[in-house]
C-alpha cells in the first residue's frame, strides 16, 4: 500500500554521495526534505539540486536536512555534483541516495510506470523529527519544483505545530492564521488572548506575529 500523510516514514540503510546512512539515525532530531529526481546529468534536475544547495542556510534555519534520491550510482552522483556546483554556482553538501536497485523508490512510491519504469518522478516528502510524513507532493519529470513553496509549507507546518493553528490559502510567515474549528471559543480565549476576528463561527483569524 502506498504511503500517506501521517504514516511513519520507512527506514532504510543506503549508500549516498556523502557515504552510507541509516535514514532515521541520520535524520536525528531534524525535519527532512526528501526529494527524488529522475536522473543525474539532466537539465531540470541540475537546477533543482543547485537550488537546494543554494538554500542550505534557509533549510538549516528551519532545522531541515535535505536528502536527494535518484536511481543512479554514487560514482555518477559525485561526478554530477561537480557539474551542479559549476553550473549553478553553489557548493552542494547534502547527501544524494544511490538507489540503483529501486528499493527505496519503490518503498516511497516514487516510480510511476506510466511516466517511466526506471526513473523516479519528482516526489517530495516533508518528514518531521518524529519521522512522520507531514507532506507529499509529486511533480512530473518535465516541471522543476518551486522552492519558495517548499520553504513556505515547512514554515506553515512548523508554525501550525508551535501555535496550534492552521494556515489559510497563500499564507506566508507573518500573515494571519486560522483557529481550527476543533478549538472552542472558550479554549481560544486561553490560547489566543490577543483575540480573533470571527468571520463565521467556523472561520476565525488571529495574529501570532512572525515566528
Ligand atoms: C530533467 O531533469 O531535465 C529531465 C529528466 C527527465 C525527463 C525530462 C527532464
Amino acid at each position: 500500500m502506498s504511503l500517506r500523510i501521517g504514516d511513519l516514514a520507512p527506514d532504510f540503510s543506503v549508500d549516498t554521495s556523502t557515504g552510507p546512512i541509516s535514514f532515521h539515525d541520520w535524520a536525528g532530531a531534524s525535519w527532512v526534505f526528501f526529494f527524488s529526481h529522475p536522473a543525474d546529468f539532466t537539465p531540470v534536475c541540475t537546477t533543482e539540486m543547485g537550488r537546494t544547495a543554494q538554500l542550505s542556510a534557509e533549510f538549516e534555519k528551519r532545522n531541515v536536512k535535505p536528502l536527494g534520491l535518484s536511481t543512479d550510482s554514487v560514482a555518477e552522483h559525485v561526478k554530477w555534483i561537480g557539474d551542479v556546483n559549476d553550473t549553478q554556482n553553489t557548493d552542494l553538501q547534502f547527501p544524494i541516495i544511490a538507489d540503483a536497485d529501486h528499493k527505496i523508490a519503490a518503498a516511497y512510491d516514487m516510480l510511476h510506470p506510466n511516466e517511466s519504469d526506471t526513473a523516479a518522478v519528482r516526489s517530495v516528502f516533508i518528514i518531521d523529527p518524529q519521522k512522520k510524513i507531514r507532506l507529499m507532493m509529486t511533480y512530473p519529470m518535465s516541471v522543476g519544483r518551486n522552492f519558495d513553496e517548499i520553504l513556505r509549507v515547512i514554515d506553515a507546518l512548523q508554525t501550525g505545530d508551535a501555535h496550534g493553528v492552521a494556515t489559510p490559502a497563500d499564507w506566508t510567515p507573518g500573515g494571519r492564521v486560522i483557529i481550527p474549528p476543533s478549538v472552542s471559543n472558550e479554549q481560544a480565549k486561553e490560547s489566543f488572548p490577543q483575540g480573533w476576528e470571527e468571520v463565521r463561527p467556523y472561520l476565525r483569524f488571529t495574529e501570532i506575529g512572525q515566528s
